[in-house]
């Protein structure tokens, strides 16, 4: 407990507190007598209430006395064992995240068996496993649902987990190493080299492959410009990239937006997605717990746990 950066604070909470239970033990022993004074034991005080209820100079019952000793003698106990006098670190030296490790250990080694035997298990053998998938979809309830959604469906710049698109691949060891080791979606700015004009052009025609009505003629000269700068990566035919999680810019399915204003967005700034990597915070087993229920979810035939 080195909390305190004077010595003062110490002393601060030391004093009344030590000042307090010497005063109410003192309180306590004249509260076992009767009252000093002329009146002798059971005459009235002459404090009377409500018309006849009046105090008599009775002390305390003996069994109301000795509870009030025991509890200040817990009391001292209890700051002798545990923390709570300044600085003292009482004499069980424990402290709360002592408890929390042990806790946590005891935890560890009661689940481990169990994770281990899971670890073996192939994802897709996972995914129609009850058990397996309540206790991935709990990890995930847990660890993604701040950026995928509630129910996987994602948000703008998340990636939707439900679906059969996949920016960095759908295989269960692509979706194992998407949540073991992270991944980074890198989109180049392209407004400075290519101008605001050809910017526009390209977007059109990355807007008319999902079969949308744009100006032709800008489309056309897009084309062009795609072919030149963009195709290296989202592929001449525009289906995308997944070594490099490219996206497929054909489809409905839009990781940003799929507007005019959105797209012009995207290729004026450049974007960057990126993914945490999650093995060095919860080890292989549960990433794999993870995996089989990402995996679930676009494979339903496994009897996934509907979404809460
Ligand atoms: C170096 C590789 C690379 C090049 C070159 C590149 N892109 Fe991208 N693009 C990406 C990646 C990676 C993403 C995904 C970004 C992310 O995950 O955050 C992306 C995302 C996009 C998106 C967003 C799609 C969505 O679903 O919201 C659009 C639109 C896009 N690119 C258009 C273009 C155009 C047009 C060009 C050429 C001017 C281009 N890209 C050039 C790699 C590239
Ligand atoms: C901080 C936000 C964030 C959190 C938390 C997060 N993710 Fe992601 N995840 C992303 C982003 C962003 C991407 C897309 C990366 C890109 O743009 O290429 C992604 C991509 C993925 C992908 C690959 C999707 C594809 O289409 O290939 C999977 C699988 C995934 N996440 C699973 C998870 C799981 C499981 C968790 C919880 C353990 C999780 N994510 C937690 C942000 C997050």
């Amino acid at each position: 407990m080195s909390d305190f950066t004077s010595g003062f604070w110490n002393w601060f909470i030391d004093v009344p507190v030590i000042l307090g239970i010497l005063a109410l033990f003192i309180f306590n022993i004249r509260m076992a007598r009767r009252r000093p004074g002329a009146k002798k034991e059971g005459e009235s005080t002459g404090h009377v209430w409500d018309g006849d209820l009046s105090e008599l100079n009775n002390p305390l019952p003996g069994w109301w006395l000795k509870m009030f000793y025991l509890t200040l003698v817990i009391g001292v106990i209890y700051l002798i064992l545990y923390p709570g006098l300044g600085n003292f670190p009482g004499v069980l030296h424990w402290t709360e995240i002592k408890q929390y490790n042990a806790e946590v250990k005891a935890a560890e080694a009661q689940y481990a068996p169990l994770y281990a035997r899971y670890l073996k298990e192939p994802i897709p053998v996972l995914a129609k496993d009850p058990k397996a998938l309540l206790t991935g979809g709990r990890l995930f309830q847990t660890h993604c649902i701040a950026c995928h959604g509630m129910d996987a469906g994602g948000n703008p710049g998340f990636p939707n987990l439900r679906d059969h698109d996949w920016l960095h691949g759908g295989t269960p060891a692509d979706i194992e190493q998407s949540i073991a080791h992270g991944r980074d979606g890198r989109m180049p700015a392209w407004g400075k080299i290519l101008g605001k004009q050809r910017v526009r052009e390209v977007a059109e025609y990355v807007v008319s492959l999902s079969g949308r009505k744009v100006d032709p003629e800008q489309a056309a000269a897009g084309h062009k410009i795609f072919a030149t700068y963009c195709a290296a990566c989202h592929g001449a035919d525009a289906k995308g990239n997944q070594q490099i999680g490219a996206p497929n810019l054909t489809d409905r399915i839009w990781l940003y937006g799929g507007s005019l204003p959105t797209v012009i967005q995207t290729i004026t700034y450049g974007r960057h997605g990126h993914m945490p990597a999650w093995l060095p915070r919860l080890g292989a087993a549960r990433v794999h717990l993870l995996a089989a229920y990402i995996y679930s979810l676009s494979h339903p035939a496994g009897g996934a746990p509907a979404a809460p």
